[in-house]
């Protein structure tokens, strides 16, 4: 089990979209166990591999944080294919720590993506299970949940971040 720092807002990787995975061999089955690992024990319900340093297009979602089987998604690869509805609702982020604000974002997500065994799916998503794949997928994308804040509700963040990193506190 590794458990690995958890990059965040202000780390450049955080910001730079990730390169398509392309070959699914051991290495890549190493990383996927230490992100389920990472992920778990923040704990969270998402995590991209650039939250752990690692510029890759891979995310893994556990919306029961390990405690349901069968509820762990790892998706290589993936792209929202298609999105219905909206909804707003309270999101945070394990690289924004501390931090929640409402966002709004699609209520059934469709994602296209590789499982960890190679095989091609499709998945539709709904409420958090939807929040988590847009927010998961906007991280290999070097988006986080912030920039979808305006004015002076974004500011406020940037502000109370950059004065926690001023006193080391980030
Ligand atoms: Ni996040």
């Amino acid at each position: 089990m590794t458990v690995l720092p958890i990059r965040k807002y202000g780390d450049p990787v955080l910001r730079c979209p990730t390169e398509r995975v392309e070959v699914i061999d051991d290495e890549l089955q190493k990383l996927i166990d230490d992100m389920v690992d990472t992920m778990y024990a923040a704990p969270g319900v998402g995590l991209a591999a650039n939250q752990i340093g690692v510029s890759r297009r891979l995310m893994v979602i556990d919306l029961s944080v390990g405690k349901r089987p069968g509820e762990l998604h790892v998706c290589i690869n993936p792209e929202i294919v298609a999105t219905e509805g909206e909804v707003r609702e309270e999101e945070g982020c394990l690289s924004v720590p501390d931090f929640v604000e409402e966002i709004k974002r699609p209520e059934r997500v469709k994602l296209r993506y590789r499982d960890r065994h190679g095989n091609d799916r499709e998945m539709w998503g709904q409420g958090l299970m939807a929040r988590a794949m847009c927010h998961e997928t906007d991280h290999l994308n070097g988006t986080l949940y912030v920039d979808h804040l305006r004015g002076l509700k974004r500011d406020r963040i940037v502000k109370k971040i950059s004065k926690l990193a001023k006193s080391g506190m980030w």
